[in-house]
């Protein structure tokens, strides 16, 4: 059945505290839980209480400590049912019993690696215990563990540690912790066993002393420096940037390495995919320093952004989520360069948003139906949902932004809010009207906007004509017009910014031309010489913007466009012409043609010593073979896609081939490795420069990328180099890769990078080489990691071969995800996504693709997750 926004209700019941001791063993947990029932609408009355299951097992009940008749209550897997209770305050006394070791769900209390861990988010809470799993019931918990000392001397949970001891002669022991803040279940955590840990301290801004705590597995407590680094500076950024303080007398982050997602934000105890804390730089690349620092921050803002103001209902989401995203992006942005990030996240962006709006998973950022909330941890949610508050910024400016935060702070602290809430926050805050902006919400599918400009010389009127259009998705076949904010600049001919002295049309605010209608006809008065338009600068849209520039002024704009965003978009733009061109002149069977001038530009980019080394590797970086896929949008052909790509990457190797080389040669660094900003920067510069030397295909360059693996001194060169030789599929990437494998044998983190470059090998050879490594020994289908490194890499990163024309590709996932689906569900359901694109594919791949899901749908036990992603997915 699903569940509609529009039904939600207030509970008839609420819990105010829930007290909760956990006996620990591997296969016969006994919890019992103590919570104290209030009534809390008139409902109540009805005497009839349901609480929520999963797979739970009642061991004993009582009610106000009377142990509950049989005839009073019906106990089921997935729910709890007592009649008759009291509309006064009760007491519920409920045991139940998990086999922690058997929950391969990691889904409520699981065992990873040995140790005790809980996942509650989103409905989690109730394979612990029954209860009003709901995140608008609201308690203060109070935690008691109690296990066998040796198999568990580490005992934790949310808030402050309040009490430990002995069991005397049992050789067990116990802890009690006490969170005084009210939360939500899904906010619930517990983590038992024996673990190793790095302390730190942090003094809040108002003087607080606190206790930083970094649990992992014994031996790896070196390579949690950094996340306790990023946690430190995160913590003060939220006090500078929000003037948002931390509020417990201790932090704990514990790192695992079973996990389904990312990490999870637990109030006082983040639990973490072990991916997300442990770092050396032996082991872990620039790119997994940076996602490191991203979601210990994000985590630890959701302490204001999601505990301390929590979700009303799960439609909900990314009240909490986008807004954490957003934080997140904006910390990172203080801490490295602006300008990449902003870039690295339009690209993410771009990627993984996109392809979802415009196929049949499309949902609005927050949707109005659900039938398994786990399958909406999405990039919609999440990234999109960034974007929808960085439009709020962009439109009320820094101030007003400010201070609707502020407000939403201060009048919702303690509560489980709406998006009304929050919008209403800025509304009030700013005396804005945000009608016509809360669509954003609500409206799924990329709004697409069309710009042209026309310049009359003899009347100084530069005229630009903005429409827009947003097209049909699933449940949605009319759309209204959306306030879009598009900044905006006008470029003269000597690449100074043009002031009009008179604008018209449409609402301008400084920078912003704020898009309300479907079209506006924007005129710029005393605008002396024809200008380029820079549009939407610095992506101050989550839309697709197509243009009437010439090649001529994409390459101007590339030269001289004062915002760097809009540098890399020229350039991407034109490659991206190129490259859609090229597909379809191979699928002609002619030769793409070579477009010298966008080349010779990129030459300039990669030379300017004036501008970043990220900023450059992010402009030498072309669109991947899905943005070109997502652009041509229907009937690809994805081998005339990559074959496109390679032959531009060969025109720019073999233009470029040798300044490339000496630039290369001339960024050699001495320095030791620092994962910092500008390291990561000129080593990506360096590494995407070696990347398309090899596009060249000459023996030097291969050498070249051979001896760069062979004298890396950190993963981030070595990963690079080898990927450069896997992505062109070179019989030199073996013994690389098998060396890698040697070097890396016991460590699961860093074969996990090897497992996906093996997977996105794009060789006819590589479907039969993923089955193969199935069976390796460092492969296990029950950690979520393994699986989304080989299996997820090959049919989201791979898309020649996970696209085969033969189908084979598709059949491959489809029993894949039927084999997980029976142990992991949320896992098998994400893997499944990648399908998502399937009706844009060329006739013979769209059919193998549908009998493959179609295969999929007809399974019998199907999961709710998966069911739910194949229905919708098949529609
Ligand atoms: N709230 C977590 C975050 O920081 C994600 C948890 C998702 N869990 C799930 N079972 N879907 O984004
Ligand atoms: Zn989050």
């Amino acid at each position: 059945v699903p569940v509609r926004l529009e039904d939600y209700r207030a509970p008839a019941f609420t819990i105010d505290t829930v007290s909760l001791d956990f006996r620990l063993t591997p296969e016969a947990t006994r919890i019992k839980a103590r919570m104290a029932f209030r009534p809390n609408t008139a409902e109540a009355a009805s005497g009839r209480l349901e609480l929520a299951g999963d797979e739970t097992k009642l061991v004993a009940i009582a009610l106000d400590g009377v142990p509950l008749d049989a005839g009073r209550y019906v106990a089921t897997p997935d729910r709890l049912v007592i009649e008759g209770v009291p509309s006064r305050p009760f007491t519920l006394d409920i045991e139940t019993e998990v086999d922690p070791s058997a929950n391969t769900k990691l889904m409520g209390l699981y065992r990873s690696s040995g140790n005790y861990c809980t996942q509650c988010e989103a409905e989690g809470f109730r394979r612990i215990t029954y209860f009003l799993d709901r995140p608008d019931v609201l308690a203060v918990y109070t935690t008691r563990i109690e296990a066998e000392k040796t198999e568990a001397p580490v005992l934790l949970a949310n808030g402050n540690p309040a009490e430990a001891g002995d069991i005397p002669g049992t050789g067990r022991h116990y802890a009690v912790w006490h969170d005084p803040f009210p939360k939500p279940s899904y906010l619930f955590a517990m983590v038992a066993g024996d673990l190793g840990v790095v302390t730190d301290r942090f003094v809040t801004m108002s003087g607080r002393d606190v206790e930083l705590r970094i649990y992992c597995e014994h031996g790896k407590e070196a390579r949690c420096a950094y996340a306790m680094d990023a946690l430190k500076r995160s913590m003060r950024w939220d006090e500078t940037a929000f003037g948002r303080e931390y509020d417990l007398d201790i932090f704990i982050v514990v790192a695992v390495s079973d996990f389904n997602m990312g990490a999870m934000e637990n109030k006082g105890l983040n639990v973490f995919n072990d991916k997300y804390v442990l770092a050396d730089p032996d082991t872990a690349t620039d790119a997994d320093y940076a996602g490191i620092e991203t979601v210990i921050a994000h985590e630890y803002f959701h302490n204001w952004t999601g505990n301390r103001i929590t979700c009303r209902d799960w439609f909900q989401l990314c009240l909490k989520e986008g807004l954490t995203v957003f934080r997140d992006q904006e910390f990172s942005s203080d801490e490295r360069s602006r300008a990449v990030k902003r870039i690295a996240d339009v690209r993410t962006l771009q990627a993984r948003q996109f392809p979802e709006d415009g196929g049949p998973l499309a949902h609005p950022v927050r949707p109005e139906i659900y039938h398994e909330i786990n399958n909406f941890y999405t990039p919609t949610v999440y990234e999109k949902g960034a974007e929808v508050v960085r439009m709020l910024k962009t439109i009320l400016g820094e101030d007003g932004f400010r201070r609707g935060m502020d407000l939403y702070f201060e009048r919702h602290d303690g509560e489980a809010a709406t998006v009304e809430d929050f919008l209403a926050a800025f509304a009030d805050a700013t005396g804005a009207d945000l009608s016509q902006f809360k669509l954003w919400y609500a409206q799924s599918g990329t709004p697409e906007i069309t710009a042209r400009g026309q310049f009359d010389p003899a009347a100084k009127r530069f005229t630009l004509t903005l429409a827009q259009t947003l097209g049909p998705t699933p449940g949605q076949p009319i759309k209204r017009p959306m306030h879009i904010p598009i900044r905006f600049g006008l470029v003269g001919p000597n690449g100074e910014a043009i002031e009009a002295e008179r604008v018209s049309g449409a609402t301008v605010t400084g920078d912003v031309i704020q898009l309300t209608a479907p079209s506006h006809t924007v005129v710029f008065e005393g605008v002396g010489a024809r200008p380029v338009p820079s549009l939407l600068r610095g992506f101050s849209a989550p839309v697709k913007l197509s243009t009437d520039l010439s090649a001529e002024d994409l390459l101007f704009l590339v030269r001289t466009d004062s915002d760097p965003f809009n540098r890399w978009q020229a350039a991407q733009t034109l490659a991206m012409r190129t490259l859609v061109e090229g597909t379809a002149a191979i699928r002609a069977g002619r030769r793409p043609a070579v477009e010298t001038a966008l080349i010779d530009a990129l030459g300039v980019v990669a030379e300017d010593a004036t501008l970043e080394p990220a900023f450059r590797a992010q402009v030498l970086t072309l669109p991947s073979e899905g943005d070109i896929a997502r652009e041509i949008g229907r009937d690809v052909d994805p081998e005339a896609v990559a074959a496109a790509r390679s032959a531009l990457r060969a025109a720019i190797a073999g233009r470029l081939g040798e300044r490339l080389a000496a630039l290369h040669a001339g960024l050699a660094d001495a320095a030791p490795f620092r994962p910092d900003a500008a390291g990561a920067g000129r080593r990506a510069l360096r590494n995407v420069l070696l990347d398309l030397g090899v596009a060249g295909g000459t023996p030097e360059a291969v050498a070249r990328a051979r001896a760069h693996f062979e004298a890396a001194d950190n993963m981030t060169d070595r990963i690079a180099a080898l990927a450069t030789l896997c992505a062109a599929a070179l019989p030199e990437r073996l013994a690389p890769l098998a060396a890698f494998r040697k070097r890396y044998a016991g460590d699961a983190l860093a074969l996990d990078k090897w497992f996906t470059l093996e997977a996105t090998v794009p060789a006819s050879d590589t479907l039969a080489r993923v089955e193969a490594l199935l069976a390796d020994p460092a492969f296990s289908i029950g950690n979520p990691n393994r699986v989304r490194a080989l299996v997820g890499s090959f049919a989201a990163a791979n898309p020649t071969q996970f696209n085969r024309a033969d189908g084979a590709g598709f059949d491959f996932l489809a029993d894949f995800v039927r084999r997980l689906d029976a142990r992991n569900p949320q896992t098998a359901a994400r893997l499944l996504v990648s399908f998502r694109s399937w009706r844009s594919l060329e006739p013979v791949r769209r059919a193998h693709a549908e009998a493959a899901l179609a295969g999929i749908a007809a399974a019998p036990g199907l999961s709710p997750d998966t069911r739910d992603i194949v229905t919708r997915t098949l529609a």
